[in-house]
């Protein structure tokens, strides 16, 4: 699959997604120009993708610039035609969504206003979405089809289907726009080499963070929300999916937009279509890392939905792509990065 010629506009490429995309493009033959406003990430994190490129690092062109930056986003335009823009940027939060929902919405919502304003003025109409399995809300069956009902449960789940709904309006008033909505399941694991990986500012609120932190003895215990869901082990089932094999579905989400002038906008799942339990990913985190993880069993959280997988029938025939990665190589990749850099961006190299 080859992107050879094809420049990329990619928000939020210093953020955890954003970042290894960024690398897989280039790999795939691709020139880049990247921007973060880095609210929730670090400039080092361009020096690890320049040292993971090699000699492909002068392919990508790093601006630091905020999506609703009308000026800066105009210039860059400006100067470069591009041939799609993928647009991760975005505040991630659910539980600081309930806290500052107009934060919320200014920065996902207004901000995406913007860039696609920017977009139509240069007449670039190809753009993958980075959403969020969240828009299913909690899901009725699983696994989770493109057809199932969408309702968000946040601010922040509502940001992300407000944009996808904007982007549906746009399909249908102008044919031009290509849009493919990606929707993600749990993201996490590393770059092989270790080199590159997830730091979350502050305190972790998703699983697999925390869990690091606690086998690196930052931590003292995991709360395990909840044991007693209606599944084998008492605990939730996620669908984990490892970060290159995201960074590899947006390859090919480019491709197809490029190549399918009848796209529309279009939803896919980007999972791997089995689900693990929060005790079998400690059993799988401690197998990788030989440490030890311990955790208390507290309440549900509030919000949390009981089972979730994706269907990836949708993703295997319209981008022939498919997960390669099992959780015991997510854990593998993320304890290289967290051991190499427990301090993850901010550990002094
Ligand atoms: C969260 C977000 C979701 C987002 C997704 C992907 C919530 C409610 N949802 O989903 O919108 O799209 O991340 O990044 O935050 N768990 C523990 N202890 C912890 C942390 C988590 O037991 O300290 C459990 C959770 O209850 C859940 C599982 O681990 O069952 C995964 O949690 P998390 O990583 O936060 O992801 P999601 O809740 O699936």
């Amino acid at each position: 699959m080859s992107l050879a010629g094809k420049n990329i506009f990619v928000t939020g490429g210093l953020g955890f997604i954003g970042s290894h995309t960024v690398l897989v493009l280039l790999e795939h033959g691709a020139t880049v120009h990247l921007i973060d406003n880095m609210s929730n990430s670090f400039e080092r994190v361009f020096e690890h993708m320049k040292k993971l490129a090699g000699d492909k690092a002068d392919k990508m062109k790093f601006t630091k610039c905020d999506i609703n930056d009308k000026e800066t986003l105009t210039k860059i335009f400006e100067k470069e035609t591009f041939d799609c823009v993928i647009h991760f940027a975005g505040y991630k939060a659910v539980g600081e969504s309930v806290d500052k929902p107009l934060e919320y919405y200014h920065n996902n919502f207004v901000g995406t206003v913007i860039l696609l304003e920017v977009m139509r003025q240069f007449k670039c109409k190809n753009m993958v979405f980075s959403s969020s399995c969240t828009v299913y809300g909690l899901p009725e069956e699983v696994p989770i089809t493109e057809s199932a009902p969408l309702k968000a449960i946040s601010p922040y789940g509502r940001t992300k289907l407000f944009q996808e709904d904007m982007f549906r309006d746009l399909a249908v008033s102008d044919k031009e726009w290509r849009i493919l909505l990606l929707r993600y399941f749990n993201p996490i694991g590393a770059h092989p080499s270790g080199d590159l990986g997830e730091h979350p500012v502050g305190i972790p609120n998703n699983l697999m963070p925390y869990i690091q932190q606690v086998a690196l003895g930052q931590r003292e215990f995991l709360r395990v929300f909840g044991n007693d869901y209606p599944t084998p082990d008492g605990t939730a089932v996620r669908d984990y999916i490892h970060v290159m094999d995201l960074a590899e579905g947006h390859v090919s989400a480019v491709v197809k937009t490029l190549a399918t002038p009848d796209l529309g906008c279009t939803p896919i799942n980007l999972g791997t279509g089995t689900g693990s339990s929060v005790l079998e990913m400690i059993k799988a985190f401690e197998g990788a890392s030989g440490k030890k993880v311990e955790y208390r069993l507290v309440d549900r959280r509030a919000g949390d939905s009981v089972a979730v997988w994706a269907a990836t029938e949708t993703a295997e025939k319209q981008l022939g792509w498919k997960s390669k990665y099992n959780v015991d190589d997510m854990c593998k990749h993320q304890w290289a990065w967290a051991s190499k850099y427990p301090q993850g961006y901010e550990t002094p190299l």
